[in-house]
């Protein structure tokens, strides 16, 4: 932050020279952001209803409202406070708040009761000025509320330490004590003061409490024994009957039902909210801290259930004596619990009750009392009791809390009274009322205008006149000792004879008569007398507040106040030490003939010793508003407020206020506050503040008339002034506001930037150290287990050469061993026993092959090859060599055989072994054809002159020349041919002629089919398309059919070089010209002859029978 004051300096300084003229700037103050506030800052409406513009009763109204809306129940006029009772509690009473105004000037805050309470304290302790705080406002408005705010904020401030701590304590406990005994619920307020009080808190020189002084003004005590409708009597009935222990209230001979006591209003006996059994213990806690003793606190329920009970007591009338009504008390017993409660004698407040002694000069006179004045004297009795134990309440309260010290003492007053009371019946206690009332305002206008001259004079400021209405005269109307309304009043009070409230009225008619604030129907003045809205028993008199009307009638009671002095004496002879000290006039030896002084007057001499105190003292004024009549939070009733304002004056209040200037300020804060709005002063003034003022005024060009230059303040007449003033202020603000964001915003993203940057570089850094670290890491491990590898391959091939080396040695060894074995067995072997068996053994098998060789040369079978003579084996342990050599010897004969062969018989048997391999279990022909030796030339052709010519037609060598048949294609029928094979042909040639038939090249035969049975028939199948297949394929029957078929086989092979195709099947087919013919093989008919018969059936099947 403080780099970004620096920063924020420079920039200043750069961008405005008139910011950084001063090099004395102090940025470092800046930067402990101590900034001054001021009342002006975020001001819902106004905050000083001196400010208002245009000033009326509409806006005075609204200004409240709206702040009221926004939950700022105070407003000030100038020093005065408003306050606009909420009716909720808010959060603005916290210690923290008192932290806030603490110390504070009066409009730095937004108002508060508080910044009043702070100064207030301040100019007491600072100044030796005295204060006091003057709360006024109507009868819920908020007083007691606010006087006891007030002494808690200066609780809160001053000293502390155990001493002044409960001196403070006392002086708060005061409160409940008091408010026990003085408040009741009204239907305007459920905690409504039925007195005034008014309180001096003494402080010593450093300000710290000291204790107090309470004064109390006329208690509303007819409550005592009536109240209105919907309102109840004081709160300690309520408190005591709810609270009490059981055995408290026996000891006051009391009941816990409301019921029984006549005193007590049912209707609104419970109060929504209050819980009147903890205000008593509260209330009697108060008074232990307070200091009263406990038998005093005792005395003080009693004398409360004495007067509960006097309400008990009934009389009825009794017969007339001396012409005279008398009253009898109906049930005694209850006279008789009082007088035991109280300590008299029983029979002394009977005959009190009953008689009226009137005692002149040295004549006693004693009258009987009717019904109607036993039961005047029971209530006077009551009231006087209850009104005298509240004086000696505020009197034993003030004993306790008065400073100890005589040393010169500092004070502020508290008044918490009545404010101005205008009711539809108004009767003694409101003249009295708003007549303490036109008191307070007179001294408010006297102190208000006083103070403003004197500070014109100070300020050294022109003084102009100041019209306002001064209600001296009216002060005068009631007071004045001639011919003034109390005067009067007390006067016809003390006239001998009869005295009512009409002759009071006549009396005011004629002295008042003239009087401008006086108005009635009767009055000499006859300016009334048609004036209907003024019955005949009443005066109005025009308060500075507003017109009132009062009833006439009980103005002269109320004024007497009588207490008959039987009962005073009556009640002066209990044994009961507060109630004859209540009663002095009741002492005999005392006895004082002179009329007590009225209430009037007493008011009066009373209300005038408060306005002498109240004038030595500075005045601090607080005016509460109530907002609505139904104890509700956020209404805001305009024609009750607007009644309120103007009957508390407060619009003259402001207007007096700002009879010369509205507004007005020390130099210094006012520099302070506008010094931005000029390039002179901003931002820092050399000079004193007034010249600086003086200059920030001139070039702003405000018109010279509406400010004035006092010796310390400026002093503005118009509020619109300020106003302007404050308008430019904000503007400026905005652009200082922006300058500094933008600044602040520069300076925070370059902070932001570095700090990424520097973070950047040590990431870096770290990351880079991180991966060499790995990666050496990584080296290492590799490099180790590089090493270990190597450790172990060197290490294996040394193990290995070792363990070669070991071997090659245990090898050397073993092979010596053996070696040395092997040569010492060996020449040794001959000496062991061990060989003897196996040579024996050896040398038998010898001696027996030997044998078995020897006797097989004889025993040797013939060399044919077809004898299966052997011998029989001799050793079965010779059983394969026995075979072996019988394969031997058969082979090795075979071989004998065969070498006698000439090259013909071995043709010969190669041509039987061809036969073999074709026909051996294929053709059941084959068989016989073994013995059968082949001839091939069966017909001698080259002997036989007939086939001369076909011998010659034949250069070739005739392989077979046999007469076959010839099958006739078209009908089965056999003819015979002679069949010719030679090296490359075959021949048909006719059997008779020699003639050739036909003559087939061999490449042409392709095939060769036959049957597999006994038979002689084959056909030869031609190449399709040859020159020799134009009638088709050949089929032949031949006795030497395996000859003719193994013979054509080998000289088609050894001439085309390819394997003649030999069919052997029973069933085959034969190309005869175009028809494809099938020849089958059918079992034959013995009956036939044992020669086959063949047979056309039909164009496709030719049947060959065989037998
Ligand atoms: N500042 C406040 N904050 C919250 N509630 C308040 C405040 N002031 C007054 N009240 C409420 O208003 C009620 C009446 O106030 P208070 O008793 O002070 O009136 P009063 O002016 O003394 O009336 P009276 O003349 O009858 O004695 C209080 O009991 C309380 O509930
Ligand atoms: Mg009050």
């Amino acid at each position: 932050m403080m780099a970004f004051m620096m920063r924020l300096k420079d920039r200043v300084e750069n961008m405005d020279c008139s910011l950084a003229s001063d090099p004395a700037l102090d940025w470092r103050g800046m930067a402990k952001m101590e900034v001054k506030t001021s009342l002006l800052d975020n001001m819902i409406g106004v905050g000083d209803m001196v400010l208002l513009e245009p000033l009326s009763e509409e806006t005075f109204i609204d200004n409240l409202k709206k702040r009221f809306d926004h939950s700022e129940i105070y407003t000030y006029i100038g020093s005065v406070v408003i306050s606009v009772n909420p009716y909720r509690s808010l959060p603005i009473y916290s210690p923290e708040k008192v932290e806030d105004y603490r110390n504070r000037n009066f409009y730095e805050l937004s108002p508060h009761i508080f910044a009043l309470s702070d100064e207030a304290y301040r100019s007491l302790r600072d100044q030796d000025k005295d204060q006091c705080i003057l709360i006024t406002g109507e009868s819920g408005a908020g007083k007691t509320e606010a006087s006891k705010l007030v002494m808690s904020y200066v609780a809160a401030v001053c000293g502390k330490g155990a001493e002044v701590n409960q001196v403070k304590e006392q002086l708060l406990q005061s409160n409940p004590v008091l408010e026990a005994f003085g408040n009741a619920k009204t239907v305007r307020n459920d905690n409504s003061s039925r007195f005034g009080k008014y309180m001096d808190i003494e402080f010593d020189f450093k300000g710290d409490p000291l204790g107090g002084v309470i004064s109390n003004y006329l208690l509303e005590k007819s409550r005592v024994v009536k109240q209105p409708r919907g309102e109840r009597n004081f709160h300690i009935f309520y408190q005591l009957l709810s609270g009490a222990s059981e055995d408290l209230l026996h000891k006051l001979k009391l009941e816990r039902d409301f019921s029984r006591y006549n005193y007590l209003s049912l209707d609104s006996a419970k109060v929504n909210g209050v819980d009147d059994a903890a205000n008593f213990r509260t209330v009697r806690n108060a008074m232990q801290i307070v200091g009263f003793m406990d038998h005093e606190a005792q005395s003080v329920l009693e004398v409360i259930a004495a007067v509960l009970k006097l309400g008990n007591i009934e009389f009825k009338p009794e017969s007339r004596v001396n012409g005279l009504d008398e009253s009898k008390i109906k049930d005694k017993n209850e006279l008789k619990e009082i007088c035991e409660l109280t300590g008299i004698d029983q029979s002394v407040l009977e005959r009190a009750f009953s008689f009226r002694t009137v005692e002149a000069k040295q004549e006693k006179v004693s009258t009987t009392l009717n019904v109607a004045q036993a039961y005047y004297a029971r209530d006077a009795l009551a009231k006087n009791l209850y009104s005298r134990l509240f004086s000696w309440l505020v009197n034993r309260i003030n004993e306790s809390i008065k400073a100890q010290t005589k040393v010169r003492k500092k004070v502020m007053g508290v008044l918490d009274i009545y404010g101005f009371e205008i009711f539809e019946d108004n009767s003694f206690e409101q003249f009295i009322i708003n007549y303490c009332n036109e008191k307070l305002q007179q001294i408010f206008i006297e102190l208000t205008l006083k103070e403003e001259q004197e500070e014109y004079i100070r300020e050294d400021i022109e003084w102009t006149h100041i019209d306002y209405f001064n209600n001296a005269i009216i002060c005068d109307l009631i007071e004045n000792n001639t011919n003034g309304i109390l005067a009067m009043l007390d006067e016809e009070c003390l006239r001998p004879g009869t005295v009512t409230d009409d002759t009071f009225l006549e009396k005011l008619n004629q002295v008042c008569a003239t009087h401008q604030h006086f108005e009635s129907r009767m009055s000499k003045c006859s300016r009334f007398l048609n004036d209907t809205s003024l019955p005949h028993s009443c005066f109005r008199i025009q308060h500075y507040a507003g017109k009132v009307m009062y009833q006439v009638e009980g103005f002269v009671d109320k004024n007497n106040d009588l207490l008959y002095r039987d009962l005073s004496q009556a009640m002066w002879k209990a044994s009961h030490s507060l109630i004859k000290a209540l009663f002095p006039e009741g002492n005999p030896a005392k006895i004082n003939l002179k009329r007590p002084p009225t209430a009037g007057s007493q008011f009066k001499a009373s209300v005038a010793t408060l306005m002498k105190n109240l004038q030595t003292k500075n005045p601090n004024y607080i005016r509460c508003i109530k907002p609505n009549d139904k104890k509700a939070a956020h209404i805001f009733n305009d024609a009750l407020v607007c009644h309120q304002i103007r009957y508390l004056g407060l619009l003259e209040n402001v207007r007096v206020r700002r009879a010369g200037y509205a507004f007005r300020q020390a130099y210094e804060p006012c520099l302070e506050r506008y010094k931005m709005l000029s390039k002179q002063t901003w931002p820092h003034w050399k000079g004193p503040a007034r010249a600086g003022v003086e200059v920030l005024f001139n070039e702003l060009e405000f018109p010279v008339e509406e400010y004035s230059f006092g010796r310390s303040k400026i002093f503005i007449r118009n509020p619109r002034t300020l106003f302007k003033l404050e308008d430019l202020r904000k503007r400026r603000l905005e652009d200082l506001a922006t300058l500094i964001q933008k600044i602040f915003r520069g300076w925070k993203c370059r902070t932001h930037f570095l700090l990424m940057k520097k973070s950047q570089i040590v990431i870096a850094a770290w990351y880079r150290r991180y991966s060499q670290q790995k990666k050496y890491q990584q080296i290492k491990s590799s490099a180790i287990v590089i090493q270990s590898f190597i450790r172990g391959w060197k290490a294996r091939k040394i193990l290995r050469e070792l363990k070669h080396k070991k071997r090659c040695q245990e090898a050397v060894t073993t092979i010596a061993a053996f070696w040395h074995g092997t040569q010492v067995r060996r020449e040794y072997r001959k000496f062991f026993r061990a060989n003897a068996g196996k040579k024996i053994y050896e040398f038998t098998l010898q001696r027996i092959v030997q044998k078995y060789f020897l006797e097989m040369k004889n025993k040797m079978p013939s060399l044919s090859p077809i004898d299966k003579n052997w011998p029989a084996r001799p050793y079965l342990f010779l059983d394969s060599t026995h075979k072996e050599l019988k394969r031997i010897f058969h082979l090795w004969r075979c071989k004998k055989y065969r070498d006698q062969f000439t090259d013909q018989r071995k043709l010969i048997y190669e041509e039987k072994l061809e036969a073999s391999e074709l026909f051996k279990d294929k053709k059941a022909l084959y068989p016989s054809s073994v013995g059968q030796p082949f001839q091939g030339a069966y017909l001698e052709i080259s002997k036989d002159p007939k086939y001369k010519k076909l011998k010659d037609a034949i250069e070739e060598k005739i392989i077979i020349a046999e007469v076959v048949n010839k099958v006739n294609r078209a009908n089965g029928k056999c003819a015979s041919r002679i069949f010719l094979l030679t090296n490359n042909n075959l021949l048909l040639a006719d059997q008779k002629s020699g003639h050739i038939k036909s003559e087939v090249p061999l490449g042409d035969v392709t095939k060769v089919s036959m049957s597999s049975q006994n038979d002689g028939f084959f056909a030869v199948h031609l190449k399709e398309g040859s020159g020799a297949a134009s009638k088709g394929d050949f089929l032949f029957s031949s006795d030497h059919l395996i000859e003719m078929a193994t013979k054509l086989y080998r000289t088609t092979l050894s001439q085309t070089k390819q394997k003649l195709n030999i069919e052997i099947s029973d069933e085959f087919l034969v190309q005869f010209r175009q028809d494809k013919v099938c020849v089958k093989f059918i079992q034959g008919n013995q009956k036939n002859g044992s020669v086959p018969t063949c047979k056309r059936k039909n164009n496709r099947l030719l049947e060959v029978a065989v037998p």
